[in-house]
């Protein structure tokens, strides 16, 4: 069986402020060496600063959270676009369906973007990853899952290991359910991630860092595994 990953690419790292496209042509580079090398791998596209700017633009404007989802959720597709744009091996288009793009995974490199009002793109990878049977790798802006918000509290401690009970605890403290909360993923991906008990890791964006997780090295990040009563 070759090794498949689906990669949550978070927006926080596609589009920090302005797109990153030096950053999306090394992940692509990195992805397509992979790939031409038997490993497998789907991609779902993260909403970024553009996701966050619509959200705060058309909650201002009156429009309901649902509303502001439904503009985060076309940032993503827009953010899948690029993603496919610098992909030698992409399916050539974004894609809304897990299920279809579980399909085509190993032939291409699918890219899917959110889709749905309520949850975030990490819970259509999660999704993803429960359906092709895949190890799941959410790549964030901070370096993996910390005791607390590394954001608002330098003292925060990078959690090397721990499993999916401790982490949807933690994500249910932080996870606001507000369009653009700031989680390492929201509740429901973390749900389904423990229910199937989806091996996760949570990196940043180094990808040196990338390249030697996916080899199989020592990296630094958070490794995610079910606990001893799964
Ligand atoms: N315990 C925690 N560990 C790590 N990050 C945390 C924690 N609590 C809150 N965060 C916040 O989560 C942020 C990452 O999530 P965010 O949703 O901003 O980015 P993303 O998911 O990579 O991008 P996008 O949501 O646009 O796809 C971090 O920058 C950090 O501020
Ligand atoms: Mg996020």
């Amino acid at each position: 069986m070759p090794e498949r990953y689906v990669l949550s690419v978070g927006g926080s790292v596609i589009v920090p402020d302005r797109i990153d496209v030096r950053w999306i042509r090394g992940l692509a580079g990195l992805l397509d060496g992979f790939f031409e090398g038997g490993t497998e791998f789907a991609l779902v596209a993260g909403g970024g600063r553009t996701a966050r700017d619509y959200a705060w633009a058309v909650r201002l404007l009156g429009g309901s959270k649902t509303l502001q989802d439904q503009a985060g959720i076309l940032a993503t597709k827009m953010n899948a676009w690029l993603l496919i744009s610098a992909l030698r091996s992409a399916y050539p288009e974004p894609l809304d369906d897990v299920w279809r793009a579980s399909a085509y995974v190993g032939r291409w490199i699918p890219v899917v973007h959110g889709s749905t009002p309520g949850v975030t793109s990490d819970y259509a990878a999660a999704l993803l990853a429960e359906a092709m049977g895949a190890v799941f790798i959410n790549i964030t802006n901070v370096d993996g899952v910390y005791d607390r918000n590394p954001f608002s509290d330098p003292h925060a401690k990078l959690i090397e290991r721990m499993t999916h009970q401790e982490f949807v605890s933690l994500v249910e403290k932080v996870d606001s359910r507000d369009p653009g909360a700031h989680t390492p993923v929201d509740i429901a991906a973390a749900k389904i991630l423990e229910r199937s008990g989806v091996k996760t890791y949570v990196v940043g964006k180094d990808l040196r860092n990338l390249r030697r997780l996916l080899e199989g090295k020592s990296f630094k990040g958070t490794t995610i595994v079910p606990g001893p009563q799964q």
